[in-house]
């Protein structure tokens, strides 16, 4: 790993997801309100330019309190380094920023295969550091992107350059493929744990039609409640919480939510996060790698 300071260094245990914060179906000004509350609790927020108008939610939150604008991991990418810049300044913009704390290099075709073969990226990655547009990176993993990350990461690549990986990592998806994942668990790779209560309350997921977007979720909701109930821990956003630090890799989770109610539930579980006991983990950790290998390599990109 990184030798030199991490930009994961401060990072908060708990990170704002700002999905939520781009749905219009909610007035605006509610929206308004819970960008505030997560910036007076001084969380990092996690964003994207695909997020309908989150940006613009936030810009008009940071334009009100300057004092309060949170660290940023933000998606950059796409197909090829010459698209990186760009990327960057639609994000950066609107939200009239100089720069972000971390970049979540999302990468496809060509810039993925470069990255594989520690190509010229590295050299635009280090430049935009430098530059001070971007303070470290993130590696965004997929099932279906797993491999480019596994090479690079094999090869020595993406020493001092790469802070971390981020994917989702929550008690119903495990989006590192098998392999993947043991190379950055037994590396001791910093992970970035996204999708806290994996869409939501666990029992909507199972038991309300249509609740959970794909049936496989529901399905994994209906095998993961006993597992749940077992723990003992009655609520689950903390259950959440704590299963995300029950690995040692872990250094945030990214949870998103656009009511204030649902973010204080955020809030309290990442107080004293204990590690949930080591059979449930363990029961998780066996259902992820049959879910891998069973199920999520093989579905279509982007499908899940
Ligand atoms: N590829 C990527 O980069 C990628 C992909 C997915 C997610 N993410 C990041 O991760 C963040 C979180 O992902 P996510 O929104 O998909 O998943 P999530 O945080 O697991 O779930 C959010 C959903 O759960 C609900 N919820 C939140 N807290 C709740 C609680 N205490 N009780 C019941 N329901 C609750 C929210 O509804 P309410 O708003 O009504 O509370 C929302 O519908 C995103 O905002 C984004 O920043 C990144």
């Amino acid at each position: 790993m990184n030798s030199k300071k991490s930009a994961l260094e401060r990072i908060t245990p708990f990170i704002y997801g700002t999905t939520r914060l781009g749905d219009d179906k909610i007035p605006f000004e509610e929206r308004l309100r819970t960008a505030r509350a997560a910036m007076n609790s001084g969380l990092w927020f996690h964003t994207s330019r695909a997020y309908g108008n989150a940006l613009e939610v936030l810009a008009k939150a940071f334009s009100e309190n300057p004092e309060r604008i949170p660290k940023l991991i933000i998606k950059i990418g796409w197909n090829n380094i010459n698209q990186l810049r760009g990327v960057i300044e639609e994000n950066l913009k609107p939200l009239g920023l100089e720069g972000m704390q971390l970049g979540q290099l999302c990468m496809e075709g060509e810039l993925a295969e470069d990255f594989a073969n520690g190509g010229n990226c590295y050299k635009i990655f280090s430049d935009l550091k430098a530059e001070g547009l971007v303070q470290g990176y993130a590696v965004e993993v997929f099932p279906w992107t797993s491999d480019a990350p596994l090479r690079a990461l094999r090869a020595g690549y993406t020493k001092g350059i790469v802070d971390g990986f981020i994917f989702y990592l929550n008690p119903l998806q495990r989006f590192a493929a098998n392999e993947l994942w043991d190379e950055i668990t037994g590396r001791n790779e910093n992970i970035i744990a996204m999708r806290t209560v994996s869409g939501g309350n666990i029992y909507k997921l199972r038991d309300e039609p249509g609740y959970a977007w794909k049936e496989y979720l529901q399905k994994r909701a209906a095998a993961a409640a006993p597992i749940f109930e077992k723990s003992g821990v009655k609520n689950w956003t903390e259950f959440c919480v704590r299963f995300a630090f029950s690995f040692k890799q872990v250094k945030a989770t990214v949870g998103s939510t656009a009511k204030i109610e649902n973010l204080n539930e955020f809030l309290s579980a990442k107080e004293n996060i204990i590690p949930l006991p080591e059979e449930i983990v363990k029961e998780f950790e066996a259902l992820h790698y049959k879910w891998s290998d069973e199920f999520d390599i093989h579905a279509e990109r982007w499908s899940l």
